[in-house]
């Protein structure tokens, strides 16, 4: 049986933390220089819909890490339900690779991508969520301050993607979440309902970044324009003034808090320079955790899948 992951809650509370256990072993074996190859001779096919820096470059380093090979088909290659529809796409892909990373627009393709496929299919974004990218933030955060269960992480900004990750996490393993973003700029209803209703962390949205930012363990944000948005540029730029992390933000979270950032950022808009490479940013170790933690995703995928492999 083929397993996918498509969403932070595709784990379990023990899964999630096997996943940081695997990638914390793989990052120091790829700093020793030790190579596993559990997917020698493997291929995937990375069907981007958008433009990718991080996901594509950790993916395909990730994958010849393993011993196997990624191929990288961008927006213009396959035009996704345009030239050719999700289910004969997924269908093709799964009788040439042993595996499929996708970043689309609408989450609905990834879920009929997940359907129709016979290998298992990680969600590289689309525009509901971004779990790659919450697991490798929680990581670095396990990392930096030895926990995640109990720390205040405070979302400064629009309650997207990478916010509803945030979010399903949240109904996974306890901790504190709080999003300060404008009026209107909320994150999806129903999972914000579900990651209340799990009862397990304490969430919350507020208006006020100042008030969100106290006592605050990590300090969060994104670009105000996420892909696809960009006819709405100006109006996001009005609406979300005020809601930048600077120096003057930062002052009232702890002392050691951490500052952190998916990227790409947009300086001077929801976060400052001197912010970004400042002391308390770990923005480029979270960069970097992208790849540990996707190939943990992987062997954890793998291992459902009825593969020995001991790490
Ligand atoms: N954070 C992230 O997903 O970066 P890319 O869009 O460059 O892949
Ligand atoms: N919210 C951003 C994340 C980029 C990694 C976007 O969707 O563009």
């Amino acid at each position: 049986m083929k397993r996918d992951f498509l969403a932070v809650t595709d784990f379990s509370k023990e899964e999630i933390y096997e996943t940081f256990r695997i990638a914390k072993q793989l990052k120091a074996d790829v700093k020793a220089g030790k190579e596993h190859h559990y997917f020698a001779n493997e291929t995937m096919s990375m069907v981007f819909a958008k433009p990718s820096l991080r996901t594509r470059v950790s993916f395909e380093t990730g994958m010849v890490q393993f011993g196997g090979h990624a191929l990288y088909l961008g927006p213009n290659d396959i035009s996704i339900g345009k030239r050719e529809s999700v289910k004969d796409i997924s269908q093709v892909i799964s009788r040439y690779n042993n595996w499929i990373m996708a970043r689309l627009f609408k989450h609905e393709h990834m879920l009929e991508m997940a359907k129709y496929a016979t290998v298992p299919v990680i969600n590289g974004l689309t525009d509901y969520n971004h779990p790659c990218q919450i697991m490798a933030d929680m990581l670095t955060i396990y990392e930096h301050h030895g926990k995640v269960e109990g720390q205040k992480v405070v979302f400064i900004g629009d309650g997207n993607n990478v916010c509803n990750s945030f979010l399903n996490f949240a109904s996974v393993i306890p901790y504190h979440f709080v999003l300060a973003a404008p009026e209107g700029y909320d994150p999806d209803p129903e999972t914000l309902a579900k990651a209340q209703a799990a009862g397990l962390s304490k969430i919350e949205v507020v208006r006020d970044p100042i008030e969100a930012a106290k006592n605050a363990d990590v300090l969060y944000t994104d670009v105000w324009t996420s892909m696809g948005q960009e006819a709405e540029r100006q109006k996001r730029l009005d609406d979300f003034d005020g809601f930048q992390i600077n120096a003057g933000l930062l002052s009232h979270a702890k002392s050691d808090a951490l500052v952190m950032h998916c990227l790409p950022a947009h300086y001077g808009e929801e976060i400052t320079e001197d912010v970004l490479d400042g002391p308390n940013s770990v923005v480029f170790d979270e960069a970097e955790n992208r790849m540990h933690a996707q190939k943990a995703v992987m062997v954890m995928l793998a291992k459902s899948g009825g593969a020995d492999i001991k790490i």
